[in-house]
């Protein structure tokens, strides 16, 4: 603020805070501050190199200037007493700064701490000085497992990017990159002596017939682990077997069970094609690429994957078979440990232990594995019992991929890795992570999921659950928050919203039209916009005002936040139709996870959008849906129609049949309408919403009473997953047009 104020080498210092995030242990406030003029001197520690080209580069981009002349002075030292691993003191006093630890990454996060207690003009330019509050500082992180897992594999990041990350980790006292470079759809990791894992494996047609993907050569996984290093992160790379290894199967079809030839998925989901746990040639090949992971990644872990492994493949193959039979296995689940055991034993003759997510506890505990819970914390509470070390990150609150309806700032906030219910046992929580898979994410909209959620979560991880759990707790964090974005803003992360920014509210009209209002939610949120379409009295709309429409189209609004237009534009589709909140009779009780909020929500106006689980759709599986709606008078039907979701791999088909009657008195019925949507057993990729519309014959009688009745296709066929089980239908509104 001084800043703007003055604007000219002649102006003051400013002041720093002490809003940390996360929260420090303990601080206390001396009075008095700190003064520099824009001349510092600093005091190095020994063998502490790296770190110190860490911080000389950020004095030298702040513009104040180091020689050992200046009166002001920082120093870093090492503590003669006994202190915890991270654990640093920060004494700021009238003319000398002093951070001391133990450790090299003790003093790195007490030098990332007293950096945010600068200004933020700061990390742009404060070399005309500025001041610190006198204060001691004492802290340590409450979980010694702080991380992000980044997915570089759905969607390739840039090195640059990824360093980025690295930065703003640490700057949340973060101190893992769980770094998942091997996937169906790519793989990210070059290995020397296996060309075609990355000459093949790391490309993959998209459906548009573009192509994606790109991989870290040796040199730069090198440069980033190094860069990581100079700030204290450790980086897990993560080398998933048995399941998720479509990429490498594309560059090595032998390395399957059936050896068949297949592409690099552009699909998302879960694949059968699996490594085959009998060929030998497959675990030597798997022990091939640990050679050059563990030649990278000096750290002591690996990350071997272990979720989602269908083992279709395995129970139908001579070798998987012959394999469990010499072995004594009893099952495949028992062959996946037997394979995951055997890369722990490989990797620990080169002195690394293993992690493995929580389905590598189905065929009992592969020794010496750590266990990342990511199903709830019912793997986590079963690996503390069984004596492993154990990290958490369920998807109740730690999934940064999942939207903000899931899951919102607050939420990620109340997230508690240490319940009492996992006190009991041997094992320990080591701490979390927060997981962000990019299947949905391209470079550029990784940072909006990320961020602020990850911060929260650093806080819960780093000043520990007692502490985020107290009344009051996330109040206080969001004061902090909100001195912490400018710097946020400073170091261009493009973080995203707290919690959805709008709602959307209808109900009748006086007239019978379609009446609604775009509510905002969340802090410091606005909205405006416009609506899309047909027959409107509104020319703009602004959060918090009504309108209403007659007909169908989308309220298109843009998210405000924080006094400032972002950009980013949130879509309603919306149709004003003529049954609109008209009673409304059902055959069927929506399935309780999909009800479109309510019995009328095929009445509600209110269209789903191309995200199933949008709230707006409703849905029933394996049953007829029969709807009636009573138009309160006859009339002559133009129009009729029902909105459909299309998505097999989620189990959701086209109806096989939709048909519409009319009747005057809710007796004699006679038909309106009917379509049949064709094959809808057919394998079809698509994802979307659908309008099934029928033009009503002309000369069909004045109904009072409109019947839609949608016809289920019956269960998933032979080449579904999900074969023989009763498939889905998903409709969000049932549409009427009233002829002129
Ligand atoms: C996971 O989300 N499949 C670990
Ligand atoms: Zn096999």
């Amino acid at each position: 603020m001084l800043l703007v104020a003055c604007g000219t080498e002649e102006r003051l210092p400013v002041g720093g805070t002490l809003a940390l995030i996360p929260a420090p242990q303990s601080v206390e406030l001396k009075g008095g501050e700190f003064y520099c003029e824009g001349v510092l001197h600093i005091n190095w520690p020994e063998d502490w190199d790296a770190e110190r080209a860490v911080v000389e580069g950020w004095w030298q981009q702040s513009g104040v200037k180091l020689s050992p002349e200046a009166p002001a002075g920082l120093s870093f030292e090492w503590a003669e007493e006994e202190m915890a691993e991270e654990a640093y003191r920060i004494e700021v006093m009238s003319t000398e700064i002093v951070v001391k630890a133990a450790t090299a990454s003790g003093l790195f996060r007490g030098w990332i701490t007293l950096r945010k207690m600068m200004p933020v003009v700061c990390e742009t330019g404060c070399g005309a000085g500025f001041s610190l509050p006198a204060c001691t500082l004492e802290d340590a992180p409450a979980m010694v497992h702080r991380g992000l897992l980044l997915d570089g594999c759905r969607h390739f990041q840039e090195v640059d990017f990824v360093k980025k990350q690295i930065d703003l980790l640490a700057l949340h006292g973060m101190n893992v990159l769980h770094w998942h470079l091997t996937e169906d759809q790519g793989w990210r990791i070059e290995i020397k002596d296996l060309p075609r894992l990355t000459s093949v494996g790391a490309w993959r047609k998209e459906a548009n017939g573009s192509r994606h993907g790109g991989y870290y050569s040796q040199e730069e996984i090198r440069e980033v682990v190094a860069y990581a290093a100079a700030r204290h992160i450790e980086v897990i790379p993560e080398i998933e077997m048995p399941g998720h290894s479509s990429a490498a199967l594309a560059a090595y079809p032998e390395l399957g069970c059936t050896g068949t030839p297949l592409e690099v998925p552009a699909r998302w989901g879960v694949f059968k094609d699996i490594y085959c746990a009998g060929n030998d040639s497959t675990m030597a090949f798997l022990e091939t690429v640990i050679d050059e992971v563990v030649e990278l990644f000096p750290g002591p872990r690996v990350h071997i994957g272990g979720d989602e492994a269908p083992k279709v493949r395995w129970s139908s193959c001579a070798k998987c078979q012959r394999r469990m039979k010499q072995e004594g296995l009893a099952d495949e689940e028992e062959l996946q440990r037997w394979f995951i055991e055997r890369m722990g034993r490989y990797l620990a003759g080169k002195g690394k232990t293993i992690i493995g997510w929580d389905e590598i506890l189905e065929g009992g505990l592969p020794q010496g594995a750590a266990v990342q819970s990511w199903r709830g914390m019912g793997g986590a509470a079963e690996a503390v019992h069984l004596g492993a070390e154990v990290i958490v990150s369920p998807t109740s609150h730690c999934y940064l991929d999942y939207p903000l309806r899931s899951t919102d700032l607050e939420e990620a906030y109340g997230f508690n890795p240490l319940p009492d219910s996992l006190a009991h046992g041997p094992g320990r929580i080591l701490g979390g992570e927060g997981n962000m898979w990019t299947e949905h994410a391209p470079q550029e909209r990784v940072e909006s999921k990320v961020y602020p959620r990850l911060i929260a979560l650093a806080e819960v991880y780093w000043s520990g659950p007692q502490r985020t759990a107290a009344p009051d707790a996330y109040v206080d964090f969001l004061a902090r928050l909100d001195a912490h974005y400018p710097r946020l803003d400073a170091l261009n992360v493009a973080y995203g919203l707290e919690s959805p920014p709008f709602t959307l509210e209808t109900q009748a009209a006086s007239n019978g039209a379609l009446s609604a209002e775009v509510v905002a939610l969340g802090r410091g949120v606005e909205g405006r916009g416009i609506w899309q379409g047909i027959g409107t009295d509104a020319d703009s709309i602004s959060a918090g005002s009504g309108f209403v429409v007659s007909g169908p189209g989308e309220v298109l609004m843009e998210v405000g936040r924080r006094g400032q237009w972002t950009g980013q534009k949130v879509s309603f589709p919306l149709d004003g139709h003529d049954a609109v909140f008209r009673p409304l009779e059902l055959s069927y009780s929506p399935s309780p996870w999909y009800t479109g909020g309510g019995d009328g929500a095929l009445v509600d106006g209110k269209l789903g959008s191309a995200d199933f689980r949008d709230g707006a759709w409703q849905a029933q599986q394996g049953e007829e849906m029969t709807a009636t709606v009573d138009l309160g008078g006859v009339a002559v039907i133009d129009e009729v129609g029902v909105g459909v979701y299309l998505y097999q791999d989620a189990w959701i088909f086209l109806p096989a049949a939709v048909h519409w009657e009319g009747s005057p008195d809710g007796e004699a019925w006679s038909t309106l309408a009917r379509i049949a949507p064709g094959d809808v057993l057919a394998r079809d990729d698509r994802q979307e919403r659908m309008s099934l519309r029928a033009v009503v014959r002309p000369g069909a009688p004045q109904v009072r009473y409109v019947r839609m009745t949608v016809k289920n296709a019956g269960v998933c066929p032979d080449w579904h997953a999900a074969s023989g089980s009763d498939s889905w239908i998903f409709l969000d509104e049932m549409v009427v047009r009233i002829g002129a």
